[in-house]
């Protein structure tokens, strides 16, 4: 075990008993939401999306039994879902916050078969929703009204990798952590990581641009996927799955469809580039007096710990008391601070790594840029101690919850925290009773990418708090020059509000490659632009 001295003579990484505490999180499962069919269908309670928002149905097809019969004869019964019960989950996203009333969900196994199932609808005019793990953030991956669900969740196969290059070649649907564990196997890892890596699809983080705990690490999946397949409207299968990293020939198409949320096709398999797995993995768990101290320690880590940091998470003690009344643990230092820091080193070399780890703590400690800390001694204590950062969003969607994902420069990012909970209480919202709507706002993210996500946790949701937050949260966020959805995407919640990070001649230039994808518009509608 560690034992260090601050200058003042205070004792951290003192840690037997803050790592025990860390450790009781131990063996916990994100819990994941999956509503199977019973003989008596569950009734939601989260209302439908076209009676929450205004928004009205566009003129397209109505699911006939006619379409059925052709579902039916190029997919196995199995796979045409109509089951009210197995709907459920595909009609409502993560959050519980957008609900749709589609009576179709289609499960495809083949490339084939989701080029058969575009043809079709579009010769018919009928709107479908891309679905892959139904973990997206922004009410995306769910239909509006009654479009045609196609999950991917039946394309999971892996389709090659090269253990030269580190190329994996997959179907879409395979779930993240089993690409990463097949990797794993391999000697290499997944160069995407995130919270929902148990639900989500490979296909559907790629749909979304998801960045996850390690971009500042690997980088954008802009970089690291190499090719597509994908499914146009009319089906047309177009297909770039290269093995390779370097090819000039013409435009770079592939990136079209990275974040492109499934307006312009139907993502079948991918192409990505996969980093050997770090042998020696270091966590440390910090505690910090103020964001200014976050960000000294940003500078010093990048400076100090430089190649070998692969992450550098933040939390304010709003979002860690979450977790731990969530989880009903004490937190992981003992006590309360205003703020924390998440950092992960890794490399292919143990002693080096603690190393360097060590000396950056040591210094960081002489500065007197941390208050306390712990750091993981081993597998378990790590993943506990990471536990804390990735139960963050479970934790907050106990309650109902506004999510607000944005870059910020820097030396503003937590800014907008406290400008919103001034505002919220200002106007009489935000309280510790229930006669307050808005129980709090509280800020966490990956600080290392300029993220943070804004989270205003409810009692109930209330539209006139909503109207207290936007527009004035995406007025606040441009007036930085900042980027209302660093990494979820705009999906039907940011629809709208795409203006305040895009220029009118971008969106010009965006809405007249959407025509050219998807003419008639059924590809994933009321959603992006
Ligand atoms: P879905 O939610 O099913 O779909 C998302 C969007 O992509 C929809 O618009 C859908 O139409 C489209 N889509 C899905 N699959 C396809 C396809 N094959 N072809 C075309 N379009 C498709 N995001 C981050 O960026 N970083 C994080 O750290 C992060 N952490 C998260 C933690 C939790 C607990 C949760 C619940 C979500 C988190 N997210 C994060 C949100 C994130 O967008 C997703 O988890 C993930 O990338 C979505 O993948 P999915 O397969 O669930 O897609
Ligand atoms: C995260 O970083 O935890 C995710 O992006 C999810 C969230 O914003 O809650
Ligand atoms: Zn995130």
């Amino acid at each position: 075990m560690m034992k260090r001295a601050l200058s003042t003579g205070r004792v951290i990484f003192a840690n037997s008993v803050r790592l025990r505490a860390a450790s009781a999180l131990n063996g916990r499962k994100f819990a994941v939401r999956t509503f199977q069919s019973t003989t008596a269908p569950r009734v939601s309670t989260v209302k439908l999306t076209r009676e929450n928002y205004p928004v009205e149905r566009l003129p397209y097809g109505t699911l006939s039994a006619e379409d059925i019969a052709f579902f039916k004869s190029i997919l196995p019964e199995s796979a045409v879902v109509q089951d009210e019960g197995d709907l459920e989950f595909h009609n409502e996203d993560w959050m519980r916050k957008y609900r749709g009333s589609s009576k179709l969900v289609l499960k495809p196994k083949t490339t084939d078969q989701v080029s058969k199932i575009l043809k079709h609808c579009n010769e018919k005019n009928l709107a479908v929703v891309p679905q892959g793990g139904n973990t997206g953030l922004v009410g995306g991956s769910v239909p509006v009204f009654d479009e045609i669900v196609i999950c991917l969740s039946n394309m999971n196969q892996i389709r090659s990798f090269d253990k030269v290059s580190g190329i994996l070649v997959a179907d879409a649907g395979v779930i993240l952590e089993n690409a990463d564990m097949y990797l794993r196997d391999n000697g290499y890892i997944f160069p995407l990581d995130l919270g929902a890596k148990g639900s989500c699809h490979i296909g559907g983080n790629v749909a979304t641009n998801a960045g996850g705990l390690r971009l500042l690490r690997y980088g954008s999946l802009h970089g690291t996927v190499l090719g597509i397949e994908a499914v146009l409207a009319d089906g047309t299968i177009v297909n770039s799955l290269s093995s390779l990293r370097k090819d000039n020939t013409g435009y770079d198409l592939k990136q079209l469809f990275i974040g492109s949320e499934g307006t312009l096709g139907v993502i079948t398999g991918v192409s990505v580039l996969c980093p050997p797995k770090p042998t020696a993995v270091n966590v440390a768990f910090l505690a910090l007096e103020s964001y200014e101290k976050v960000q000294e320690l940003f500078v010093d880590a990048r400076a100090g710990l430089s190649e070998i940091m692969s992450a550098f998470e933040c939390m304010d003690t709003r979002s860690l008391n979450l977790v731990a009344e969530h989880t009903n643990q004490p937190l992981p230092l003992g006590e309360e601070y205003p703020f924390y820091v998440l950092i992960e080193t890794s490399s292919s070399d143990s002693e080096h790594n603690s190393e360097k780890l060590n000396a950056f703590l040591e210094s960081a400690m002489e500065k007197e840029r941390i208050l306390d800390g712990t750091i993981a001694m081993d597998e378990t204590q790590l993943k506990n101690l990471w536990a804390w950062r990735e139960m963050i969003p479970e934790a907050a969607g106990r309650h109902g919850v506004y999510k607000y994902d944005v870059s910020i420069p820097l030396p503003k990012l937590y800014g907008i925290v406290s400008d919103v909970q001034a505002r919220l209480k200002e106007h009489g919202v935000l309280g510790d009773t229930e006669d307050f709507p808005v129980i709090d706002a509280f800020g966490y993210g990956h600080i290392g990418d300029g993220n943070l996500h804004l989270n205003v946790s409810m009692r109930r949701y209330d539209k006139n708090v909503e109207k207290l937050l936007e527009p004035y949260v995406y007025e606040w966020i441009k007036t930085v020059e900042g980027s209302i959805s660093a990494e979820h995407g705009l999906g039907f919640a940011k629809k709208k509000y795409v203006c305040y990070s895009k220029d009118e001649g971008m969106i010009k230039l965006m809405k007249s490659l959407k025509q050219h994808f998807d003419p008639k518009g059924i590809l994933n509608p009321y959603k992006y632009l």
